[in-house]
Protein backbone atom coordinates (compact mmCIF):
# COMPACT_ATOMS: atom_id res chain seq x y z
CA UNK A 1 0.00 0.00 0.00
CA UNK A 2 1.29 3.31 -0.65
CA UNK A 3 1.57 6.19 1.56
CA UNK A 4 -2.14 7.98 2.03
CA UNK A 5 -0.86 11.46 2.14
CA UNK A 6 -4.11 13.27 1.21
CA UNK A 7 -7.48 14.09 2.44
CA UNK A 8 -10.93 14.81 1.12
CA UNK A 9 -12.51 17.32 3.49
CA UNK A 10 -16.13 17.50 2.39
CA UNK A 11 -18.30 16.56 -0.33
CA UNK A 12 -16.64 17.17 -4.14
CA UNK A 13 -17.73 16.77 -7.77
CA UNK A 14 -17.93 13.32 -7.64
CA UNK A 15 -15.27 12.41 -10.65
CA UNK A 16 -12.57 14.39 -8.76
CA UNK A 17 -13.63 12.44 -5.46
CA UNK A 18 -13.13 9.50 -7.44
CA UNK A 19 -10.05 10.37 -8.45
CA UNK A 20 -8.27 10.97 -5.44
CA UNK A 21 -9.46 7.82 -4.43
CA UNK A 22 -8.01 5.98 -7.05
CA UNK A 23 -4.53 7.71 -8.13
CA UNK A 24 -3.85 8.60 -4.11
CA UNK A 25 -6.18 6.25 -2.05
CA UNK A 26 -7.01 9.45 -0.22
CA UNK A 27 -8.80 9.33 3.10
CA UNK A 28 -12.27 11.05 3.47
CA UNK A 29 -12.67 13.14 6.73
CA UNK A 30 -15.98 12.04 8.51
CA UNK A 31 -18.75 13.97 9.04
CA UNK A 32 -18.89 12.76 12.08
CA UNK A 33 -17.51 14.47 15.41
CA UNK A 34 -16.81 11.58 17.42
CA UNK A 35 -15.63 9.36 14.36
CA UNK A 36 -13.81 12.58 12.67
CA UNK A 37 -11.69 12.97 16.23
CA UNK A 38 -11.21 9.62 15.95
CA UNK A 39 -9.79 9.29 12.31
CA UNK A 40 -7.73 12.41 13.12
CA UNK A 41 -6.12 10.90 15.91
CA UNK A 42 -5.23 7.87 14.07
CA UNK A 43 -4.45 9.46 10.96
CA UNK A 44 -3.70 13.01 11.28
CA UNK A 45 -0.09 12.57 10.70
CA UNK A 46 -0.11 10.88 7.67
CA UNK A 47 -1.80 14.25 5.85
CA UNK A 48 0.37 16.12 3.59
CA UNK A 49 -2.72 17.77 1.24
CA UNK A 50 -5.65 18.23 1.95
CA UNK A 51 -8.77 18.87 -1.50
CA UNK A 52 -11.66 20.51 -0.52
CA UNK A 53 -14.23 23.37 -1.75
CA UNK A 54 -15.41 26.22 -1.01
CA UNK A 55 -18.95 24.78 0.61
CA UNK A 56 -16.37 22.96 3.43
CA UNK A 57 -13.09 25.13 3.58
CA UNK A 58 -10.56 24.06 6.19
CA UNK A 59 -10.30 25.74 10.09
CA UNK A 60 -7.68 26.52 12.28
CA UNK A 61 -8.64 23.60 14.10
CA UNK A 62 -8.60 21.12 11.47
CA UNK A 63 -4.50 22.32 10.11
CA UNK A 64 -3.87 21.43 14.41
CA UNK A 65 -5.07 18.31 13.87
CA UNK A 66 -2.56 17.35 10.65
CA UNK A 67 1.12 18.14 11.95
CA UNK A 68 2.57 17.43 8.76
CA UNK A 69 0.08 19.41 6.71
CA UNK A 70 1.48 21.02 3.57
CA UNK A 71 -1.55 22.20 1.42
CA UNK A 72 -4.81 22.71 1.55
CA UNK A 73 -6.11 22.56 -2.41
CA UNK A 74 -9.67 24.24 -3.46
CA UNK A 75 -11.77 23.33 -5.56
CA UNK A 76 -13.25 27.06 -6.77
CA UNK A 77 -11.55 30.61 -7.05
CA UNK A 78 -13.33 31.97 -3.38
CA UNK A 79 -11.13 30.53 -0.42
CA UNK A 80 -12.80 32.35 1.94
CA UNK A 81 -14.09 29.32 4.04
CA UNK A 82 -10.55 28.40 4.33
CA UNK A 83 -8.31 30.15 7.22
CA UNK A 84 -5.39 31.37 5.15
CA UNK A 85 -3.70 33.27 7.51
CA UNK A 86 -3.99 30.13 9.95
CA UNK A 87 -2.29 28.85 7.00
CA UNK A 88 0.62 30.79 6.38
CA UNK A 89 1.29 31.03 9.58
CA UNK A 90 2.13 27.38 9.86
CA UNK A 91 3.96 27.31 6.42
CA UNK A 92 0.80 25.63 4.87
CA UNK A 93 0.34 26.49 0.79
CA UNK A 94 -3.47 27.10 -0.24
CA UNK A 95 -4.43 27.19 -4.17
CA UNK A 96 -7.63 27.65 -5.71
CA UNK A 97 -8.35 27.31 -9.31
CA UNK A 98 -8.78 31.00 -10.62
CA UNK A 99 -9.80 32.11 -14.39
CA UNK A 100 -11.17 29.02 -15.74
CA UNK A 101 -14.16 30.03 -14.71
CA UNK A 102 -14.24 34.11 -15.39
CA UNK A 103 -16.32 32.76 -18.51
CA UNK A 104 -18.92 30.74 -16.48
CA UNK A 105 -20.02 32.93 -13.56
CA UNK A 106 -20.02 36.26 -15.78
CA UNK A 107 -22.46 34.62 -18.13
CA UNK A 108 -24.30 33.98 -15.27
CA UNK A 109 -24.11 37.55 -14.10
CA UNK A 110 -25.74 38.67 -17.39
CA UNK A 111 -27.88 35.99 -17.36
CA UNK A 112 -29.18 36.63 -14.15
CA UNK A 113 -29.35 40.54 -14.60
CA UNK A 114 -31.40 40.23 -17.86
CA UNK A 115 -33.83 37.87 -15.82
CA UNK A 116 -34.53 39.97 -13.03
CA UNK A 117 -35.08 43.36 -15.22
CA UNK A 118 -36.80 41.48 -18.08
CA UNK A 119 -39.17 38.96 -15.74
CA UNK A 120 -38.06 35.73 -18.11
CA UNK A 121 -38.44 33.06 -15.25
CA UNK A 122 -41.36 34.92 -13.40
CA UNK A 123 -42.86 35.29 -17.31
CA UNK A 124 -42.12 31.39 -17.58
CA UNK A 125 -44.13 30.66 -14.41
CA UNK A 126 -47.17 33.11 -15.91
CA UNK A 127 -47.48 31.27 -19.09
CA UNK A 128 -46.89 27.75 -16.99
CA UNK A 129 -49.84 28.89 -14.72
CA UNK A 130 -52.27 29.25 -17.49
CA UNK A 131 -52.19 33.12 -17.12
CA UNK A 132 -51.23 34.54 -20.29
CA UNK A 133 -55.10 33.52 -21.80
CA UNK A 134 -57.15 34.72 -18.72
CA UNK A 135 -54.82 37.43 -17.32
CA UNK A 136 -53.41 39.01 -20.76
CA UNK A 137 -50.36 40.59 -21.57
CA UNK A 138 -47.57 40.16 -19.00
CA UNK A 139 -46.69 43.62 -17.28
CA UNK A 140 -44.11 46.13 -19.13
CA UNK A 141 -40.53 45.47 -17.91
CA UNK A 142 -37.68 46.97 -17.88
CA UNK A 143 -34.63 47.38 -20.46
CA UNK A 144 -31.43 46.15 -20.29
CA UNK A 145 -29.26 47.36 -23.12
CA UNK A 146 -28.20 51.09 -21.72
CA UNK A 147 -28.88 50.81 -18.33
CA UNK A 148 -25.91 51.94 -16.20
CA UNK A 149 -24.24 49.02 -14.12
CA UNK A 150 -21.95 49.07 -11.10
CA UNK A 151 -19.56 46.34 -10.28
CA UNK A 152 -18.23 45.62 -7.13
CA UNK A 153 -15.14 44.06 -7.56
CA UNK A 154 -13.41 44.59 -10.55
CA UNK A 155 -11.06 41.22 -10.57
CA UNK A 156 -11.05 38.70 -13.12
CA UNK A 157 -14.48 38.05 -13.08
CA UNK A 158 -16.14 41.63 -12.60
CA UNK A 159 -13.90 42.23 -16.10
CA UNK A 160 -15.75 39.58 -17.71
CA UNK A 161 -18.83 40.78 -16.59
CA UNK A 162 -17.99 44.15 -17.55
CA UNK A 163 -16.69 43.00 -21.20
CA UNK A 164 -19.57 41.37 -22.16
CA UNK A 165 -22.27 44.32 -20.83
CA UNK A 166 -20.04 46.77 -22.50
CA UNK A 167 -21.64 45.26 -25.80
CA UNK A 168 -24.99 45.71 -24.40
CA UNK A 169 -24.40 49.57 -24.24
CA UNK A 170 -24.23 49.76 -21.16
CA UNK A 171 -22.06 52.41 -18.94
CA UNK A 172 -19.75 50.54 -16.27
CA UNK A 173 -18.28 51.84 -13.27
CA UNK A 174 -17.31 49.85 -10.23
CA UNK A 175 -15.53 50.19 -6.93
CA UNK A 176 -12.73 48.08 -5.53
CA UNK A 177 -10.32 48.49 -2.66
CA UNK A 178 -8.19 49.97 -5.01
CA UNK A 179 -8.63 51.78 -8.90
CA UNK A 180 -7.55 49.71 -11.42
CA UNK A 181 -4.50 51.22 -13.43
CA UNK A 182 -5.68 51.30 -17.14
CA UNK A 183 -9.06 50.38 -16.68
CA UNK A 184 -11.89 51.91 -19.11
CA UNK A 185 -14.33 52.21 -16.75
CA UNK A 186 -14.88 54.72 -13.90
CA UNK A 187 -13.90 54.40 -11.14
CA UNK A 188 -16.02 55.06 -7.67
CA UNK A 189 -14.09 55.70 -4.34
CA UNK A 190 -17.45 54.33 -2.33
CA UNK A 191 -20.02 51.62 -2.66
CA UNK A 192 -22.26 53.70 -1.95
CA UNK A 193 -21.26 56.47 -4.20
CA UNK A 194 -21.29 53.91 -6.81
CA UNK A 195 -24.92 52.66 -5.86
CA UNK A 196 -26.32 55.87 -6.55
CA UNK A 197 -24.90 56.27 -9.60
CA UNK A 198 -26.46 53.02 -11.08
CA UNK A 199 -29.37 51.52 -11.79
CA UNK A 200 -27.71 47.71 -11.80
CA UNK A 201 -24.96 47.15 -9.03
CA UNK A 202 -23.37 43.60 -9.19
CA UNK A 203 -21.24 41.77 -6.87
CA UNK A 204 -18.86 39.93 -7.66
CA UNK A 205 -16.06 40.96 -5.01
CA UNK A 206 -13.99 37.97 -3.23
CA UNK A 207 -15.63 36.75 0.16
CA UNK A 208 -14.11 37.16 3.46
CA UNK A 209 -14.22 39.26 6.53
CA UNK A 210 -12.93 42.08 3.97
CA UNK A 211 -15.83 42.27 2.30
CA UNK A 212 -18.52 41.45 5.10
CA UNK A 213 -21.72 42.99 4.26
CA UNK A 214 -20.25 45.61 1.98
CA UNK A 215 -23.64 45.82 0.57
CA UNK A 216 -24.89 47.34 3.63
CA UNK A 217 -28.34 48.73 4.26
CA UNK A 218 -26.94 52.51 3.15
CA UNK A 219 -25.78 51.01 -0.04
CA UNK A 220 -29.01 49.43 -0.90
CA UNK A 221 -31.10 53.11 0.17
CA UNK A 222 -28.81 54.71 -2.64
CA UNK A 223 -29.77 52.21 -4.94
CA UNK A 224 -33.05 52.76 -4.66
CA UNK A 225 -36.54 51.94 -5.70
CA UNK A 226 -36.02 51.56 -9.31
CA UNK A 227 -32.45 49.81 -8.12
CA UNK A 228 -31.39 46.23 -8.58
CA UNK A 229 -28.96 43.99 -7.26
CA UNK A 230 -27.12 40.51 -8.43
CA UNK A 231 -24.59 39.35 -6.61
CA UNK A 232 -22.43 36.31 -7.98
CA UNK A 233 -20.14 36.48 -5.09
CA UNK A 234 -20.72 35.46 -1.90
CA UNK A 235 -23.77 35.88 0.54
CA UNK A 236 -21.94 37.54 3.14
CA UNK A 237 -20.98 40.45 1.03
CA UNK A 238 -24.86 41.69 1.50
CA UNK A 239 -26.43 42.63 4.37
CA UNK A 240 -29.24 39.95 3.60
CA UNK A 241 -31.41 41.22 6.09
CA UNK A 242 -31.46 44.65 4.88
CA UNK A 243 -32.01 43.00 1.16
CA UNK A 244 -34.93 41.24 2.21
CA UNK A 245 -36.16 44.18 4.09
CA UNK A 246 -35.82 46.67 1.28
CA UNK A 247 -37.49 43.54 -1.49
CA UNK A 248 -40.12 43.24 0.89
CA UNK A 249 -41.07 47.23 1.44
CA UNK A 250 -40.66 48.15 -2.42
CA UNK A 251 -37.32 50.37 -1.97
CA UNK A 252 -35.50 47.73 -4.40
CA UNK A 253 -36.43 46.89 -7.49
CA UNK A 254 -35.74 43.26 -7.52
CA UNK A 255 -32.74 40.68 -7.18
CA UNK A 256 -30.84 38.68 -9.02
CA UNK A 257 -28.96 36.23 -6.73
CA UNK A 258 -26.98 32.93 -7.31
CA UNK A 259 -25.53 33.46 -3.92
CA UNK A 260 -26.61 33.44 -0.32
CA UNK A 261 -25.67 33.90 3.54
CA UNK A 262 -26.58 30.76 4.92
CA UNK A 263 -26.57 28.33 1.83
CA UNK A 264 -28.54 26.48 0.95
CA UNK A 265 -31.20 28.22 3.09
CA UNK A 266 -32.82 31.06 0.92
CA UNK A 267 -34.50 33.54 3.05
CA UNK A 268 -38.44 32.37 3.33
CA UNK A 269 -39.31 35.71 2.61
CA UNK A 270 -37.76 35.86 -1.64
CA UNK A 271 -39.42 32.37 -2.22
CA UNK A 272 -42.76 34.38 -3.33
CA UNK A 273 -41.12 37.91 -4.71
CA UNK A 274 -41.52 37.90 -8.64
CA UNK A 275 -39.13 40.48 -9.46
CA UNK A 276 -36.45 38.34 -8.05
CA UNK A 277 -34.62 35.60 -9.29
CA UNK A 278 -33.24 33.12 -7.41
CA UNK A 279 -30.69 30.49 -8.16
CA UNK A 280 -28.46 27.54 -6.41
CA UNK A 281 -25.14 28.37 -6.49
CA UNK A 282 -24.82 27.70 -10.05
CA UNK A 283 -22.45 30.21 -11.64
CA UNK A 284 -19.11 27.98 -12.58
CA UNK A 285 -22.12 25.06 -12.84
CA UNK A 286 -21.24 23.44 -16.70
CA UNK A 287 -19.52 20.55 -17.38
CA UNK A 288 -16.56 22.54 -19.15
CA UNK A 289 -16.16 24.54 -16.36
CA UNK A 290 -16.16 21.87 -13.75
CA UNK A 291 -13.85 19.52 -15.62
CA UNK A 292 -11.50 22.63 -16.66
CA UNK A 293 -11.61 23.37 -12.07
CA UNK A 294 -10.97 19.37 -11.81
CA UNK A 295 -8.26 19.38 -13.77
CA UNK A 296 -6.53 22.52 -12.20
CA UNK A 297 -7.21 21.46 -8.77
CA UNK A 298 -5.24 18.18 -9.48
CA UNK A 299 -2.75 19.77 -11.16
CA UNK A 300 -2.29 21.49 -8.30
CA UNK A 301 -2.27 18.11 -5.99
CA UNK A 302 -0.02 16.85 -8.02
CA UNK A 303 2.19 19.74 -8.15
CA UNK A 304 2.39 20.10 -4.24
CA UNK A 305 3.06 16.11 -3.57
CA UNK A 306 5.36 15.98 -6.78
CA UNK A 307 7.39 19.25 -5.85
CA UNK A 308 6.35 21.11 -2.98
CA UNK A 309 4.57 23.77 -5.91
CA UNK A 310 1.18 24.49 -6.34
CA UNK A 311 0.46 25.97 -9.82
CA UNK A 312 -2.39 28.46 -8.86
CA UNK A 313 -1.05 29.67 -5.71
CA UNK A 314 -3.18 31.48 -3.54
CA UNK A 315 -0.12 31.00 -0.69
CA UNK A 316 3.04 29.20 -1.22
CA UNK A 317 3.79 26.06 0.68
CA UNK A 318 6.97 26.76 2.96
CA UNK A 319 6.86 23.04 4.43
CA UNK A 320 7.54 20.65 1.65
CA UNK A 321 9.31 18.16 2.83
CA UNK A 322 7.47 15.09 4.16
C1 LIG B 1 -18.22 26.67 -6.93
C2 LIG B 1 -17.51 29.06 -6.42
O1 LIG B 1 -19.57 26.43 -6.98
O2 LIG B 1 -15.36 28.95 -7.33
C3 LIG B 1 -16.07 29.40 -6.45
O3 LIG B 1 -15.63 30.14 -5.56
O4 LIG B 1 -18.25 29.60 -5.67
C4 LIG B 1 -18.06 28.08 -7.37
O5 LIG B 1 -17.34 28.07 -8.55
C5 LIG B 1 -17.73 26.24 -5.61
O6 LIG B 1 -16.43 26.56 -5.33
C6 LIG B 1 -17.87 24.73 -5.50
O7 LIG B 1 -17.90 24.39 -4.21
Amino acid sequence: MTDRLVLQVGPLKPSLAQTLKDDYAAYVLPDEDAAREEFLASHGGEIRAIVTSGRTGADAALMAALPNLGAIVNFGVGYDTIDVDAAAARGVGVSNTPDVLNDCVADTAVGLMIDTLRHFSASDRYVRAGRWPVDGSYPLTRQVSSTRVGIIGLGRIGSAIAKRLSAFGCTISYHNRHEVEGSPYTYVGSPVELAAAVDVLIVSAAGGAGTEQLVSSDVLDALGSGGYLINVARGSVVDEQALVSALADGRLAGAGLDVFADEPDVPTALLSMDNVVLLPHVGSGTVETRAAMEELTLRNLAGFLESGQLVTPVTMPVNTSS
